[in-house]
């Protein structure tokens, strides 16, 4: 396929007419293949698949999922021909090598997880079509997308507690000894406040906020700081866009996971939360580990799921919203190096996660 750059086209690889068929045809098994994938993980039954002590029918394993033979069976078949389950044809039997296993029940090694992602967009499929029209909405709402902070929660769920304490945390130079000593934290954007309810478990000497615009999902963080009896955590719902005048020069650390480019007026959210940071208080953001131009993308395992995800839903999220600055998920570090220095974020430090999958940037807020 041919691309532009820079005034040039540039060709990213020889491929015939057949081939390129071929590949348009092993997406749409892939594609098709991974809402199945979803079911799985929806309905517990990989759960199930890890647990057989030996290879069993399908009524079997519809019996330990509570689930219903035929549709199980149904599924089993889509996961043998996709290559994920082992069948034994004589005995009718279903197993996973268990090389297979760590992939697709709960542990950090979980990758299956990621296929629910398909469903919960799809749930707005129709509101983005109709966003392409010149007479169409402008974007759409997150009520929307039923399932969106159940899915994030998941998955943010995983992220954090394999990488926040033990990794992101003691990269960021003079965090810990903040941290333990006891400091003012601001999550912003928080969902479901798995990081902020992390981070509140493992400093007690300190105190987090988060804030977040959905109801749904602080309510969910309330519940559950107190399931885990957290005295020093608490939840609001608030536009990150309007702080209160009282958090000026408040926060000895303010931070912003996955959240930025789905806000309509991240400009400004930048702006408050850099009047917020008392002098020399740390922000960090987490962003996608992309460029901001397509062309710098290709070949980026995270290109093609992040700039369908932000077509259909970062993206029309927060267009949905008047003059929504409609970032996207792919708004790359370029824009976001930019956008930090433009609010007065001076020397902000990018460096790659662990998995390399995101960007962490960190910029200290100077001292007058
Ligand atoms: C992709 S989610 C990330 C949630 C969380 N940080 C995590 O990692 O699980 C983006 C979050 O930003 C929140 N959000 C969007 N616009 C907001 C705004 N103006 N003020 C506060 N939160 C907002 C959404 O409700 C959503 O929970």
């Amino acid at each position: 396929m041919d691309i532009l750059k820079g005034g040039k086209t540039i060709d990213s690889g020889m491929e015939s007419s057949l081939e390129f068929a071929q590949r348009i045809m092993k997406m749409v098994n892939s594609a098709t293949l991974t809402v199945a994938l979803s079911l799985g993980v929806e309905t517990g039954l990989f759960k199930v698949m890890g647990g057989l002590q030996e290879p069993s029918t399908s009524s079997q394993i519809a019996q330990m999922a509570g689930l219903k033979e035929r549709y199980v069976r149904e599924w089993l078949g889509a996961m043998v021909v996709g290559r994920i389950v082992d069948v034994n044809p004589i005995e009718n039997t279903y197993y996973v090598p268990p090389d297979r296993l760590p992939f697709l029940v709960d542990g950090p090694m979980n990758v299956v997880a990621f296929s629910r992602l398909i469903p919960m967009l799809c749930e707005a499929y129709d509101n983005v079509a109709d966003c392409f029209r010149r007479d169409g909405p402008a974007g759409v709402s997150y009520t929307k997308y039923g399932k969106f902070h159940q899915f994030m929660d998941h998955m943010s769920n995983m992220l954090h507690n394999t990488t926040l304490i033990p990794d992101v945390v003691p990269s960021i130079a003079g965090l810990m000894p903040l941290l333990e000593a006891g400091s003012e934290c601001l999550d912003v954007g928080c969902g479901r406040g798995r990081a902020v309810l992390l981070l509140a478990q493992r400093f007690p000497r300190s105190a987090f906020c988060g804030i977040d615009i959905s109801d749904e999902a602080i309510n969910f963080a309330r519940n559950e700081a107190k399931r885990l009896s957290l005295t020093n955590c608490q939840f609001m719902v608030q536009d990150a866009a309007s702080l209160p005048e009282s958090w000026m020069e408040h926060f000895d650390l303010i931070t912003c996971f996955d959240a930025l480019h789905d806000m309509p007026k991240p400009r400004v959210v930048l702006s408050g939360v850099h009047r917020a940071l008392a002098p020399g208080g740390i922000f960090t953001m987490l962003e996608l580990n992309v460029h901001s131009h397509p062309s710098k993308n290709i070949g980026n395992p995270r290109a093609i799921d992040g700039y369908v995800i932000s077509l259909m839903h970062c993206m029309p999220v927060s267009l949905e919203c008047e003059d929504g600055a409609g970032l996207g998920t792919m708004w790359g570090r370029e824009m976001a190096c930019k956008m930090l220095e433009e609010v007065g974020f001076a020397d902000v430090n990018v460096t790659p996660s662990k998995d390399k999958f995101n960007l962490i940037y960190v910029s200290q807020k100077k001292s007058e």
